[in-house]
């Protein structure tokens, strides 16, 4: 399944990458007072990335496991390196980390400017903290003003940005920085302060990620084909987003948390690289300014893209918080599977909101296989209705409630064995429809049928992306009525960023976020009630 996967996932795919396709991830918010600040941990966030480069390049990344299974790890050997190509009809992927002549750069953008970086110095070393703030500072001293934001033009459908790109290629000096662009390790933009604040540093942050608030924001200082782009704002905004097709949320979690432990544990300090081991100063080679020759044409273009744009970013809404009432120790406590647990406390909050069900997508981690990607769980079942029914059925006793809790939370978690062991339905009848439209037939009617199509209007689109730190994965909803639903669950809280559609009249994800927190707190409400009258 894996190429058929990698087509009708995400290369075969034609809507923008931007929202639809690209998850955000933003990192524990820092709080930066000077631009030293900010270019002092861009530059860690390089020298983290490098220093996991090597376990990459070595191929040392310790091996995961599920249960006593080992996980198959290609995906972390995809992401550095890796950049999506734009076609007329289907794009590409091209990993050059993988290539016999690998990247020795990173692309850094700052004002829509694009300069290219050496991160290697002599002997192949790569540059030390202090090195590196000298060349981030270079690039921000010659790029004081915005430039043609022709980074946006990464944001449209992909069939125009396709058609565009060929145009853009037509020039030879066009084509050699798109060149550095499309090889280079991975881009770093350095932003301004957060445009049209929400009030909430967590939303700014994910909505910066996601979309980088658009025309008006840093939409133009991003390459948004490009796999890893890590994200510092002028005041302590970081994050990234990467393109989906190579890989799933966790190994580019797994990254974070390594980047993050590489800065809190001191390594990178001034100090730590010892003297003897800091090349000369001036060794270092100038950042190279990628020079892009703009055509009417390309202005155009980018005309339009701010255009499309524009709707989708005004369309997209976010809610982001920790949700501090109690983590996975609590649930663990009451023998019960913290993921299934949160994913049935997704279904109440929908049932609460909607009086019925929604159908229910959650990624299911296939890889104990080799390749493998992920599988649907189908969230939404019998149990699960009843489950919401019973919860919001005020003549219900604490009993009743946690009974059907518990039947809920059993059948979630069975469908999920069965997901990751490759026995969902979702996957396997994508390859059953794929190999009829490969042998010429006509696609058989179940994939039209009435309850096939309600089944797969995927009104929630959920995900769990666990990380070290306090950090939070998030997406766009994946249909125009639905919710996004990502979360990072801790022993002690859980973070989550959610979404909704401004143009669906019957979502808000503020009122998402209200009726999750009032769910948690139901069910652990109904579990605490329960086992002190078991004691009475
Ligand atoms: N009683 C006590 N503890 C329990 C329990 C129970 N009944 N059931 C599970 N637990 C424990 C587990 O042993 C585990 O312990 P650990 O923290 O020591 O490892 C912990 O609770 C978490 O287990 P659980 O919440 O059941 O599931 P999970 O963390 O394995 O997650 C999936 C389940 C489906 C999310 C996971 O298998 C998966 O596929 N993840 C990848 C998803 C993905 O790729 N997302 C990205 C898409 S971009």
């Amino acid at each position: 399944l894996a190429d058929w996967w990698i087509n009708a996932a995400y290369l075969d795919c034609r809507g923008p990458v931007v929202v639809w396709s690209s998850p955000g991830l933003v990192f524990p918010l820092q709080e930066f007072k000077t631009l030293d600040d900010q270019l002092n941990f861009a530059a860690k966030v390089i020298a983290g990335t490098l220093d996991y480069k090597i376990m990459v390049d070595e191929k040392t990344v310790p091996v995961e496991r599920m249960g006593k299974d080992v996980l198959d790890m290609s995906q972390y050997f995809k992401v550095l390196g890796t950049c999506r190509i734009p076609g007329v009809t289907r794009d590409t992927l091209q990993f050059y980390g993988q290539s016999s002549d690998p990247p020795k750069h990173i692309v850094v953008a700052h004002n829509n400017h694009f300069f290219k970086i050496d991160v290697y110095g002599k002997g192949g070393k790569p540059l030390s903290v202090r090195q590196l703030i000298q060349q981030l500072r270079n690039v921000v001293e010659r790029s004081t003003h915005p430039t043609h934001p022709i980074g946006i033009l990464t944001t449209q459908n992909r069939n125009v940005w396709g058609k565009a790109y060929k145009q853009l290629r037509k020039d030879k000096v066009n084509r050699a920085s798109i060149e550095e662009i499309h090889r280079c390790i991975f881009l770093v933009a350095l932003d301004g302060p957060v445009v049209n604040p929400t009030g909430n540093e967590m939303n700014d942050a994910a909505l910066n990620c996601v979309h980088g608030n658009g025309p008006q924001g840093y939409a133009g200082n991003r390459w948004y084909d490009k796999t890893i782009q890590f994200i510092v704002g002028k005041k302590g905004a970081v994050g990234l987003t990467y393109e989906h097709t190579p890989a799933e949320g966790p190994p580019i979690a797994n990254l974070m948390d390594h980047i993050m432990n590489y800065i809190n544990t001191g390594k990178g300090e001034e100090g730590t690289e010892g003297k003897e081991n800091r090349p000369p100063v001036e060794e270092l080679s100038r950042p190279h300014r990628l020079i892009f020759n703009i055509s009417p044409t390309i202005k155009q273009d980018i005309e339009d893209a701010k255009v499309a744009l524009e709707s989708l970013v005004s369309d997209l809404e976010m809610t982001c918080f920790k949700f501090s009432g109690f983590g996975k120790s609590f649930i663990k406590s009451q023998k019960l599977s913290p993921d299934s647990f949160i994913q049935m406390a997704i279904q109440l909050a929908f049932y609460r909101i909607h009086g019925e069900p929604g159908a229910h997508y959650e990624s299911a981690s296939t890889r104990k296989f080799i390749y493998g990607r992920t599988e649907t769980i189908r969230s939404c079942s019998m149990q699960s209705v009843a489950f919401a029914q019973t919860m919001l059925d005020k003549e219900q006793s604490a009993a009743a409630k946690v009974k059907s809790l518990r039947e809920a939370v059993e059948a979630h978690k069975n469908y999920a064995k069965d997901a990751v062991n490759g026995l969902g339905v979702d996957r396997h009848l994508l390859g059953l429809k794929l190999s009829a439209i490969e042998a010429g037939m006509d696609v058989p009617s179940l994939f039209m049928d009435v309850g096939y199509l309600r089944s797969s209007h995927m009104r929630l689109s959920t995900s769990q992306v666990p990380a070290r730190c306090e950090a939070f994965m998030c997406f766009g909803p994946l249909v125009p009525d639905g919710y996004g639903c990502c979360y990072n669950p801790r022993d002690t809280e859980i973070f989550f960023g959610t979404s909704a559609f401004n143009s669906s009249p019957e979502t808000d994800s503020a009122t998402f976020r209200q009726s999750l927190e009032q769910s948690l707190m139901d069910m652990h409400n109904a579990l605490v009630q329960d086992s002190l009258k078991a004691k009475l």
